[in-house]
């Protein structure tokens, strides 16, 4: 086989992983979860879930990339060389979970550019246009996604220095200056105050199983665990990237970005009830519907007068931005495996894969009562966390501790002497796939 695309440079890895992992997840998903689970205390779970369990699975599904060289498929196999068959079949299970999570990403993400040209249609006297980009409605929900497949298919079909890194590099850095930007002008605002005080001052009452659980679904999610998207990525490595440390830098982008995001959102939902949004229910419990972050930014927009729609658009520009470098990350793990294993071209590849996971969204979007929510809580509850356990066992259990180790010494001479190593493998074999167990069982 010809020798493979790498990143060609560290930084834009880093920026191509978290790229990967910043995205809907971070903005939308993270304030909407803290919002409705009590604020701080989702926080703090979210953190312990990151640090406690994400970031040592994050580091064994970058090196059994690594290690491979390959697609998922082929990486797998070369972990535990004797069950070619079962780990054939847990990269195509990864593989299938990651298409479905495409399938409503896209979903959401057509949303959001509804959003972003929603304003300027308005400004050119198109009301009833910027109206219909803005409601639910099928034929939006279908057109907004098959736009947004066709920019994840036309970057993923770059490749990977071209596509994938070339727009990460340059994406993540506006998007973080940005949030930087707007969470400094919303803490302006009247009411920012109390938003940030749900935010940021732990209430123990909140604290429940279920809140554990979706604390753990979201770091997963969150930093793209579980269905190969790591590993692909850690395939396009080179051997002296020091792999703790790149996972570390990653982690701490993505959980960065999503800490911003909720010093935006929290405080911007008070800010908008101010604005009479009704951010309660009737029982008092903080509304967090899936919209709700859709209804309080354009109201933190409108507040801004003539710039918030300036603000605005930028802003729903970063967010498809960031959607995008999350979902190429999707597209590239069946992209890579049908590139690799079955010898199809990358562009051919992109395009029929691109077209297949357009039909079951396609399917979502005209079913979307019955299907919307299933396949999020099959993909990011059941598929994630289970597949993600099974990489933690093979790295603990099967990988041969020397092979392990001298794949992460590659690119990190003195690991033998380091704390890390001290406690990394026994921690992946033993504590992370008991954590995932008992969390499960909680649900
Ligand atoms: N992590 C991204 C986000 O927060 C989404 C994402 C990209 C993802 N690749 C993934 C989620 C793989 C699950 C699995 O929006």
């Amino acid at each position: 086989m010809a020798t493979r695309a790498h990143f060609s440079s560290r930084i834009g890895f880093i920026l191509a992983a978290a790229g990967s992992a910043v995205g809907l997840g971070n903005i939308w998903g993270f304030p909407t979860q803290a919002a409705s689970n009590g604020g701080a205390v989702f926080l703090i779970v979210y953190l312990l879930m990151v640090f406690a369990l994400a970031y040592p699975l994050l580091v064994a599904e970058l090196t059994i990339g690594r290690y491979g060289n390959a697609d998922p498929i082929t990486s797998l196999r070369k972990v535990w060389p004797q069950q070619r068959a079962l780990m054939g079949f847990v990269g195509l299970a990864g593989m299938i979970a990651v298409s479905l999570i495409l399938s409503f990403y896209a979903i959401v993400a057509g949303w959001l550019l509804g959003y972003l040209v929603a304003p300027v249609l308005d400004l050119l006297g198109l009301t009833a246009q910027a109206q219909w980009l803005e409601e639910f409605g099928v034929e939006r929900n279908l057109i907004l996604m098959l736009v947004f497949m066709w920019l994840t298919v036309m970057v993923v079909r770059s490749g990977v220095t071209d596509g994938i890194e070339k727009w990460s590099t340059r994406l993540m850095p506006v998007l973080l200056l940005l949030f930087v930007v707007m969470v400094i002008y919303i803490l302006t605002q009247d009411g920012a105050w109390e938003g940030l005080r749900v935010y940021l001052v732990p209430d123990a009452s909140h604290l429940s199983p279920k809140l554990i659980v979706s604390a753990m679904g979201q770091a997963f999610f969150s930093l793209s665990l579980g269905v190969c998207t790591m590993m692909v990525y850690g395939s396009y490595l080179d051997k002296s990237a020091n792999l703790p440390k790149t996972a570390a830098q990653v982690a701490l982008l993505d959980t960065g970005v999503a800490f911003l995001a909720g010093m935006l959102i929290l405080p911007a939902m008070f800010v908008a009830q101010n604005h009479g949004v009704v951010i309660y229910d009737d029982t008092g419990a903080l509304l967090a519907s899936d919209t709700l972050v859709f209804s309080v930014l354009p109201s933190m927009f409108e507040t801004m007068g003539g710039v918030g729609i300036l603000v605005s658009t930028l802003f729903f520009i970063l967010m498809v931005i960031a959607a995008l470098t999350s979902s190429i990350s999707m597209l590239e793990v069946p992209v890579s495996c049908v590139i690799e294993e079955l010898n199809h071209t990358r562009h051919w590849a992109v395009w029929w894969i691109g077209g297949v996971i357009s039909v079951i969204s396609t399917v979502i979007v005209f079913n979307f009562e019955s299907l919307f929510g299933f396949v999020i809580t099959m993909t990011t509850a059941y598929a994630q966390p289970i597949i993600g356990m099974i990489f933690a066992i093979l790295v603990g259990w099967i990988w041969h501790r020397d092979k392990v180790l001298n794949e992460i010494k590659a690119g990190y001479p003195e690991l033998e002497a380091s704390l890390f190593w001290r406690i990394w493998p026994w921690y992946v074999r033993i504590v992370c796939p008991v954590l995932m167990l008992l969390v499960f069982f909680l649900q």
